[in-house]
C-alpha cells in the first residue's frame, strides 16, 4: 500500500485531509504527524487525551540508540484513532523547537513507513508534512521533513480552488517538482479541496501537475476533525469522509500502476517480472480490507 505525504504552500487543509484519508481508508492505516511547525491533532481531535509522553519527538531519542530501538519506539508511540485500533496516529511535536532534533530521524523513519506499507497485508500510510519551506529552491532540511517526501510513493500538494491558494501553490510547485525529480522516488500530484471557483481540470492545468483526488468542502466535518468535540454520529457517511474514500481509491489504483511499472523496469527477467506484476495485480484486484 502506498506511503502518501501531504503538504501545502499554506494552511489549505493538510491535517484535515490527512485525518479524513486515514479514517476513511479501506484497510488498517497509520497517520504520522510530521509537521515541523508542531502537531495539532493532540489538542484538536484528541482533545488533549494524549500527553507529551507520546509522540514523534521521542523517536529522535530512540534513534540515538539504534534502528531497532527506533522501530520499537515507533510502534509503542502509536495511539489509536478508533475503538478497534485499525487507525493509528503517531502524534506530532508539541513544540516546534523540537523539529531540529528529528533531522537525522526522518530518513530511517521513512524506511520504517515503507516497510509498514509493503507488509502483507500492508498499511495505508499517511504523513502530514505541514507547509513547505524552501531553501534556495530546495526543501528546507530542518523546516520540512524532506527525507519523508523523498521516500514517499506519493507527495500530494494540497490546494484549494481559490485564487489565493493557487497563487501561493504556483510559487512552490516548480522547486518542489525539481527537488523531488532529483531526490525523490515517488510521484507528485495535487489533492484539491473543493472551495472556490477553480475545478480539478483548471487547477491541474495551472500547476502542471495532475489532480489525484478531490475532497469536498464540508465545514462541519472539518471542524470536528480539526477541533474535536462530541463524537460525530454517522461520521463515516459525512461528505468529507465519503470524498476521502474515493480519493483513497484513486491513490491506491495509481500506486498499483506505479508498482507494476517499477516491476517491469527493475527486474531483468521477463518471466519473473510478469509473474510478480500479475501476482500483485490479482492481489490488489481482490477484496479490500
Ligand atoms: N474540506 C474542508 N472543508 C471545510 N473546511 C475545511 C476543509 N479542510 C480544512 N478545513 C478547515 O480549514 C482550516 C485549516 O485546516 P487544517 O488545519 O487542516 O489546515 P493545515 O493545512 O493543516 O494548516 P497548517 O498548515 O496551519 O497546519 C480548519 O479550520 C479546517 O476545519
Ligand atoms: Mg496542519
Amino acid at each position: 500500500m502506498p506511503v502518501t505525504v501531504l503538504t501545502s504552500a499554506k494552511s489549505c487543509g493538510v491535517t484535515t485531509a490527512a485525518l479524513a484519508l486515514t479514517l476513511a481508508s479501506a484497510r488498517a492505516s497509520v497517520l504520522v504527524e510530521a509537521d515541523p511547525a508542531g502537531g495539532t491533532i493532540r489538542t484538536g481531535l484528541l482533545q488533549g487525551q494524549v500527553d507529551a509522553g507520546h509522540g514523534i519527538y521521542h523517536l529522535a531519542t530512540a534513534h540515538r540508540v539504534g534502528q531497532e530501538a527506533l522501530t520499537q519506539a515507533f510502534a509503542s508511540h502509536l495511539v489509536p484513532l478508533d475503538d478497534a485500533g485499525h487507525r493509528q496516529l503517531l502524534p506530532g511535536l508539541t513544540d516546534p523547537g523540537q523539529a531540529a532534533a528529528l533531522d537525522r530521524t526522518w530518513e530511517p523513519l521513512g524506511e520504517i513507513l515503507q516497510v509498514l506499507a509493503d507488509d502483507d497485508p500492508g498499511y495505508d500510510v499517511l504523513v502530514d508534512a505541514g507547509r513547505l519551506t524552501l531553501d534556495t529552491r530546495r526543501l528546507h532540511p530542518t523546516l520540512t521533513p524532506a527525507p519523508l517526501l523523498y521516500a514517499a510513493d506519493f507527495v500530494l500538494l494540497v490546494v484549494r480552488g481559490t485564487d489565493q491558494s493557487l497563487a501561493l501553490a504556483q510559487h512552490v510547485i516548480e522547486p518542489l517538482k525539481a527537488d523531488l525529480g532529483e531526490h525523490g522516488s515517488g510521484a507528485l500530484g495535487l489533492l484539491l479541496i473543493e472551495e472556490g471557483p477553480h475545478g480539478a481540470h483548471q487547477v491541474g492545468a495551472a500547476l502542471g501537475v495532475p489532480v489525484i483526488g478531490a475532497l469536498p468542502w464540508d465545514a462541519d466535518t472539518a471542524a470536528y476533525l480539526t477541533g474535536g468535540g462530541k463524537p460525530r454520529r454517522g461520521l463515516s457517511r459525512a461528505p468529507l469522509l465519503r470524498g476521502a474514500r474515493t480519493a483513497g481509491g484513486h491513490i491506491e489504483a495509481l500506486a498499483a500502476r506505479r508498482r507494476l511499472a517499477l516491476d517491469f523496469s527493475a527486474q531483468p527477467d521477463t518471466a519473473t517480472r510478469l509473474g510478480s506484476a500479475l501476482h500483485r495485480l490479482t492481489r490488489q484486484g481482490g477484496p479490500r480490507g
